[in-house]
């Protein structure tokens, strides 16, 4: 293979190179391949400071990681508007959320159209692209368009959705166009595949082939589906150090006399974040064993809160927690303990051994990686119980969970019921197959398959 280009909207942090995610997940191939990584350099620049389109280039290793400011109109019309105003909230099935008046797309074309241009004399001509999510769908089409003739993939992290949704997005069938200048496009889950091949078929004249290819505007890419894994070793080692260790100690401590629920999500309305509120609260109304020994820990890590469906979940979580709280908790149990801050990487681990259920509900999830790094985490001889949203990507692997409809709350109380009375045999066979899953279909397996699959396209 040739140099691995990766460009995303994110650049990697170096410094935060062990904090999982796609760092960890393309390191590997990055420093191996001697390879490049493009992206945003995180810097805004106000009106009047000087803005280039020669990327800022620092090294990781054998990896040169290029990063390119934006400008203030820039980062508001592409990343905060067309990105998270139109595309997170459509392809999470919220057009309600979706803001299509204020002219976002001239931004993220304009910015696309820059990424190209600035990405383009930094590479060779058998480099690899592959290109990362949402903020970057036009990137391989404008690339295109300045002759550059390399394999280029894309990966979409987040989910397609169907048909009669999606068109009704203004500029959707522009999107799908785009989408035809690559040679692969790799979705989450299987259903994401089959929404495309819809939507290309109804809106688009795509035709079918044999092999996952499908043949429109003038082009032919591969489209499949690769579940994205977790570093399942990484994240073990990272149980076994100091901060993990003393995370589950303290908690096992603290909470010897109360069963722990645990959520850990950006506080993003994708998650369901009130509709798992209502059913905690649920579970307290109609099952008075859970009353006094049950607290939810829900780690909400604030995310794009410039955006203002964002303040919303925020006001909405804050309100109902402190209506459960004031309900049920007494003078030494608080029912659920919001926390609206990260959790520190290193904690993870031990806070997910401590606790006894999962809670990974999103209304909508691409994948969802939490449900994944909850199984990691459990002691095998006396494993936690996953609840897992039946729309979250990864229910399409982890049928070993307890799967929920996130809207039923009834259905899900009883669920989370179930949860904490499950028999421990049942709760070990389950964790056995869940684990299975996770570590064979892990990171490294998602990184390889996805780029041998990029090998085999044809350019
Ligand atoms: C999701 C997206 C990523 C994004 C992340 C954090 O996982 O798929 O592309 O980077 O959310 O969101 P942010 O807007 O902070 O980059």
């Amino acid at each position: 293979m040739g140099r691995l280009v990766v460009v995303s909207n994110r650049l990697a942090d170096p410094r935060k190179a062990a904090a999982g995610g796609l760092a960890v997940a393309l390191g590997e191939s990055l420093q191996r391949t001697g390879g490049l990584w493009f992206g945003w350099s995180g810097h805004i620049a106000e009106p009047g400071e000087a803005l280039t389109d020669e990327p800022e280039v620092t090294r990781w290793g054998k990896v040169s990681l290029a990063g390119l400011a934006l400008s203030r109109e820039d980062h508001d019309g592409y990343y905060l508007g067309y990105a998270n105003k139109v595309l997170w909230p459509v392809f999470h099935y919220r057009l309600d959320l979706a803001d299509f008046e204020s002219g976002f797309l001239d931004r993220y074309k304009a910015v696309n159209q820059r990424f190209a241009r600035a990405l383009k004399p930094l590479l060779k001509d058998d480099d690899v692209l592959w290109i990362h999510d949402y903020h970057l769908i036009p990137l391989g089409a404008e690339l295109r368009a300045l002759g550059c003739k390399q394999r280029i993939g894309f990966f979409l992290h987040i989910p397609l959705p169907p048909p009669q949704l999606l068109s009704a997005m203004p500029g959707a069938d522009w999107l799908l166009r785009m989408l035809f200048a690559y040679d692969l496009v790799g979705f989450q889950a299987q259903a994401d595949v089959q929404h495309f091949a819809r939507f290309g078929q109804a809106e688009g004249d795509v035709v079918p082939l044999p092999g996952d290819r499908y043949s429109g505007f003038g082009r032919v890419l591969k489209a499949q589906a690769f579940p994205i894994g977790m570093d399942v070793d990484e994240f073990r080692r990272l149980g076994e150090q100091r901060e993990a260790v003393e995370t589950f100690e303290q908690m096992r401590d603290q909470y010897s006399h109360r069963r722990v629920l645990i959520g850990a999500d950006r506080l993003d309305y994708s998650k369901g974040l009130p509709q798992r509120f209502r059913a905690f609260k649920r579970l307290l109304d109609e099952y008075e064993d859970t009353r006094s020994s049950a607290t939810l820990i829900q780690i909400a890590a604030p995310s794009r809160e410039e955006v203002d469906a964002y303040a919303d979940i925020r006001r909405e979580l804050e309100g109902l927690t402190g209506a459960i709280n004031g309900q049920y908790g007494t003078l030494d149990w608080v029912p659920i303990r919001y926390i609206h801050r990260a959790l520190a990487r290193k904690r993870m681990p031990g806070l997910c051994r401590a606790a006894k259920v999962a809670l990974v509900t999103p209304l909508r999830d691409g994948m969802n990686l939490v449900a994944k790094e909850f199984v990691a985490a459990q002691d095998p001889e006396d494993p936690g119980v996953l609840v897992l949203s039946r729309f979250a990507g990864a229910a399409e692997q982890m049928k070993q969970a307890i799967l929920v409809n996130p809207h039923d709350t009834q259905g899900t109380a009883a669920a989370i019921h179930r949860a904490l009375q499950m028999p421990l045999e049942e709760r070990r066979q389950r964790h056995a197959a869940l684990l299975a899953g996770i570590t064979e279909f892990d990171i490294h397996w998602w990184r390889r398959s996805y780029l041998a699959a990029l090998e085999e396209a044809a350019p």
